[in-house]
């Protein structure tokens, strides 16, 4: 059983699609064990892309996801890490697939509605950037 950092963008919330991209993953038959609407630091969103720093969209990025609030949730599921990268969509919009959400929702590349960890290591590692270990609940999940 697999765990990824799934978040909601500034861009998301304030579409109101929290609940219709929230969906595309209960949908799927992933389970929900965390989820909160947060006001993101700065240091907060450095860690977060620090595979990205030094590039030239760097701080573009930094000053987007800190622009408002986010949906921060984790998700679990076998395989839900390559799965739920299925579902987001390619990063470029113009390469993001119709029945994809940033395929069916997203115009303009920063703009792409949703982040979804790339692997185990930095799923880990933004799971921890994000939730206290106790804030992950543990439950059945039969239906
Ligand atoms: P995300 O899945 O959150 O991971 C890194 C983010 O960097 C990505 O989504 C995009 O929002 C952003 N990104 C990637 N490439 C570019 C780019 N060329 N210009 C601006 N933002 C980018």
């Amino acid at each position: 059983m697999e765990r990824t950092f799934l978040m909601v963008k500034p861009d998301g919330v304030q579409r109101g699609l929290i609940g219709r991209i929230i969906s595309r993953f209960e949908d799927k038959g992933f389970k929900l064990v965390a989820g909160k609407l947060v006001q993101i630091s700065s240091i907060q969103a450095q860690t977060h892309y620090a595979e990205h720093e030094g590039k030239p969209f760097f701080g573009e990025l930094v000053d987007f996801i800190t622009s408002g609030p986010v949906f921060a949730m984790v998700w679990e599921g076998d395989d839900v890490i390559a799965l739920s990268r299925l579902v987001i969509g390619k990063t470029k919009v113009t390469e993001a697939l119709p029945g994809t959400i940033r395929g069916d929702f997203a115009a303009h590349t920063p703009f792409n509605l949703i982040h979804g960890s790339d692997g185990p290591e930095s799923a880990e590692r933004e799971i921890a950037n994000f939730f206290e270990a106790q804030e992950l609940l543990g439950y059945s999940k039969n239906l």
